[in-house]
């Protein structure tokens, strides 16, 4: 298994074609965004992906019936990982899993929990007392309850979601940086290695990748680290 999702945020399609055809031979997925998604539609995430493995992560986040019928109406592209945001409630990740059930291959439903850009400020200005950790682990709850196929999580939220949930959720893991990379705006990162040791199924990682003078190599290089250290 291919453990590696290479982000590739750009708004450019002519640069988004090339990125993919670099790194996608290192990598399990490609993962398109609202940036790049918002600016080329359908049509371009055709373009881009070529028919290779996509995470599509668009963080849907409406009422249950809206967002039954977006992910219904993402289907066409078949894209194997798709987020909703665990905040919109149980009856919403619900709907999300029944619509992605429609699917002959059905996507895996990923659910964000709290975004690693709030802070226990930032959490207790929407209302959310009690701190990060409690409510990471009241949504993932929430949404491995309601049929999400896994997480998207912050390294440092590994140990606690295994200890809690166990190896069946699918953890996808972003805020990952090789030793010796910039860091950017992510602030609490892991190598490669250490989040897969923790227990990660994937790791995402962007800028350390894109941001390469060599992005095939560079992702060549994780993916090297990596796919010794846990088979399966
Ligand atoms: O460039 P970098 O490796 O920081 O990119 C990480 C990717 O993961 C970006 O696409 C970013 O939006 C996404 N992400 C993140 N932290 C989260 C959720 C998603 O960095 N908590």
């Amino acid at each position: 298994m291919q453990r590696l999702i290479a982000a590739i945020d750009t708004p450019e399609l002519a640069r988004a074609q090339s990125l993919i055809a670099d790194v996608a031979p290192h990598c399990g997925l490609v993962k398109l965004g609202l940036e790049f998604f918002l600016r080329h539609g359908t049509q371009g995430y055709r373009d881009a992906a070529g028919g290779r493995p996509v995470f599509l992560d668009l963080k849907l986040h409406d009422i249950p019936n809206t967002v039954a019928g977006a992910v219904r109406s993402l289907l066409p592209l078949a894209p194997q990982m798709l987020t909703i945001h665990a905040a919109g409630g149980g009856a919403m990740i619900a709907a999300a899993v029944r619509a992605a059930e429609e699917a002959p291959a059905k996507p895996k439903i990923l659910a964000v929990t709290v975004l690693t850009s709030l802070d226990a400020r930032a959490l207790s200005d929407i209302g959310v007392a009690g701190g990060t950790t409690q409510q990471v682990l009241r949504l993932a709850r929430l949404a491995l309850d309601n049929g999400a196929d896994g997480l998207i999580c912050s390294p440092h939220e590994i140990a606690q979601l295994r200890d809690a949930f166990g190896e069946k959720p699918l953890l996808v893991v972003p805020g990952i940086r090789p030793a010796g990379a910039a860091l950017g705006d992510q602030a609490r990162v892991m190598t490669p290695e250490e989040a897969i040791n923790a227990g990660a199924d994937y790791i995402v990682v962007g800028r350390p990748i894109t941001g390469a003078a060599q992005p095939g190599q560079a992702a060549a290089a994780i993916a090297a680290d990596i796919a010794k250290l846990r088979a399966g």
